[in-house]
Formats: structure tokens, sequence, C-alpha cells
């Protein structure tokens, strides 16, 4: 095994069985000391030191890489910390999981939660979020008829996130409607706002009352449906996740306008990981019209298979429930009501994706997942 080689832009040394190479700057930029204890924040400035920093001397000892600087700075760093590093391991991130794939018929199997159960505990928050990381959609019931109900429940994740429509927002059908809003038709399978640059994240929708007859909730796992694309049609699911289209939402005092790929994929390991799909606010595409030919038949594939009874999850959302869904994951609409038949109400808001993430990060290493091991499994292995 070769030894510790101190090279002109940085040190190559020997780890398990191979050698490896890191850079001076990430390595003087990532020394423990850059860091303020109290804050956790990085105090180092590496934009301050010289262009020809590099280590006059290293060497291994006690399981750590020691190195001396060129200005006499010492710096130590762990080496399984390193090989972390160099194998891409990063800090590890409980929040990239396995998406738990979904039908139709999924209805009965949904993640369910009480509001005073994630209120008051938060290892069930933990587990709700984890619901939702997994399968996109979850469930929580009991909730207090009131605003601020919803407001406390978002909170549990992080801040509510504003969109051009405000803070929160209101489906409202009543019998005998006094504008569009307030209608009784029904709302085609869609993801919120695409129009924005960054679509909202997880959505919430508290259903205050429901007393109308038909409109039902409908719900697409639609990383399902677009992994059924990729292996049934490989040439639309591309054209899908390379061309980007426009959206628009206009108003008499707002123009908001976004170019999405309708199918997204998840920058960590390439999977899908959601869709940008809403007919109400596609602006005219402006492809060529050579890509037309290629374009529409993949989106009118793709948009007739997320109504595919198969992959099409239908409920009545009842009064006291809201559900809560990642917005890039989750297609969502309602069937018509019966017209005159009683009022409708849910109130709606956002928050971050991000968010979700930070709070199931610090509450999973905080409250680890416990195994329910049923008496079955509890015999084979006495
Ligand atoms: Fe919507």
């Amino acid at each position: 095994m070769s030894d510790i080689a101190l090279l002109r832009t940085g040190i190559e040394l020997p780890m398990k069985g191979e050698v490896v190479y890191f850079n001076y700057f990430w390595l003087r930029d990532n020394c423990s000391s850059s860091w303020d204890n109290s804050t956790q924040e990085r105090t180092f400035d590496i934009l301050a030191e010289a262009d020809d920093m590099h280590a006059t001397s290293a060497c291994i000892k006690n399981e750590s890489l020691e190195v001396i600087w060129s200005d006499g700075f010492q710096s130590r760093y762990d080496l399984n910390w390193l090989s972390r590093w160099h194998k891409g391991d990063n800090h590890g991130d409980l929040a990239v999981r396995a998406r738990a794939t979904w039908y139709g018929d999924h209805y009965q199997n949904m993640a369910r939660f009480t509001y005073d159960d994630v209120i008051a505990n938060p290892p069930s928050v933990a587990d709700w979020a984890e619901a939702i990381l997994d399968e996109g959609v979850a469930l929580i019931q009991g909730m207090p008829n009131s605003n601020e109900g919803l407001k406390t429940l978002c909170e549990l994740f992080g801040v509510v996130r504003p969109s051009f429509s405000g803070y929160t927002f209101d489906v409202k059908s009543k019998a005998n409607p006094e504008n569009l809003s307030y209608t009784d038709k029904a709302l085609e399978l869609h993801t919120d706002l695409p129009a924005e640059e960054l679509a909202p994240g997880l959505q919430f929708l508290h259903c205050r009352i429901n007393d109308a007859e038909g409109g039902n909730s409908l719900f697409v796992d639609a990383t399902t449906v677009a992994n059924a694309l990729k292996q049934n049609y490989p040439e639309y699911f591309r054209i899908l996740t390379e061309y980007e289209v426009p959206y628009r939402y206009t108003t008499d005092y707002q123009d908001v306008r976004a170019k999405q790929r309708i199918i997204e994929l998840d920058p960590n390991n390439g999977e899908v990981s959601g869709i940008h799909f809403s007919q109400h606010l596609a602006d005219v595409f402006d492809l060529s019209q050579r890509k037309m030919d290629i374009f529409y038949p993949a989106f009118r594939k793709f948009g007739q298979m997320l109504q595919d009874p198969q992959y099409l999850m239908t409920f009545r959302l009842n009064a006291g429930e809201c559900i809560v869904f990642d917005n890039h994951r989750i297609a969502h609409g309602r069937s018509a009501f019966i017209k005159g038949s009683g009022a409708r109400h849910l109130r709606g808001c956002y928050v971050d994706r991000g968010e979700l993430r930070s709070v199931y990060r610090v509450l999973r290493a905080k409250y680890p997942k416990v195994e329910v091991v049923t008496p079955h499994q509890s015999a084979i292995e006495l």
C-alpha cells in the first residue's frame, strides 16, 4: 500500500485497500474547527485563503488524518468521516426513502392519524411524515372545525407557505352558487399551481362541511402511473421528462408564468418523483409544431392513464377530515355534485416539502421506528 502523497492540488492517502484523493481547499474548508459550536454554522472563510494554499505535511495517527497547512494551521480528520464522503454517503439522509406504489384500491390502506394524537405525540408526527414520504398521502381525522385547527396541524411540519392565492384558499360549493368558484362541476385531475416557479410541495385540504351528494374526491399516485408509462410507452415517457411546457395563471392584477416538465425525476436517484399536470392552468404550449406531433400523443396518453380506474382512488372526504398529500406526486380532482344537494367547504393551504423532510429527519432520529411484531412472528423467533 502506498504512503500519503502531497500533490499540487490535494492529498492522496491509502484507505481501506485503495488510494483515495482529497482536494486541499475541500479539506481546509471542512476542518472541524470551521464550524461555530453553538450555531453549527460555518464561520471559516475559504475565500480568504491563499491561492496556493497546500499541506506541508500529513500523517495518519489514531484512525485520523493529521494535516499541517502552509500557514502553520493544523487540522485533524476522522478516517471514517473521510471515507463516508469519499464513497458519497455524505451525512446520510433518513428522508430519502423508497416510494411505495399504490393503486385505485388504496383507500382502506391509506395511513390515518387523529388530530389529537399528532398534536400530542411527536413520534406520531414522525409516523405521519413517513407515510407521506413513502405513499405521498395520509388522512388526519378528528379535526377541529376551525381555521386555527388547520394552522396548528400545518405547523407540526412547518410554516404555511403562501401562493399566488394567499396563505389559505377555500373551495366552496353551495346549493345556489353565486360565482364560478362555488359551482358543482367536476374538477379534472391536476396538481396545484404549476404556474408558480416552484409549485407548492405539500397540500392540506381540510373538509369543514360536506353535505353534498356526489363530489367524491379523486386521488392518483402519479408516480405509479408515470412508471407504467415508462414501461409501456418509453418514448412518451422520455418526451414528458425532457420537454418543458408553459403554465399560466392570470387575473386583473396577476400574470404568473412558469415552464415545467410534465414528469419530474428525483435528483437523488433518477426515479419518478412527481408531475406538473393541470389542463386548466396549461398555457398555449409553445414547442415547435413538429414536436407537437410527438408531445400531444404523449401528453394525452399520460393524462388518460391518470384517469384509469385501476389507478384512481375515489372516496368521500368527510367533515372533520384533512387529507395531506405531496402536491408533486399526487394528482387530485373531484367528481361533480348533484345540483342543489347541499354545502361543501374545503379549506386548503401548503407547506414546503423541505420542511416535512427536516421534521422527519429530526423526529425519526429522536424516535426510531418501533417495528410491530405479530404473535406469529414472535412464535417463529422463539
Ligand atoms: Fe387542486
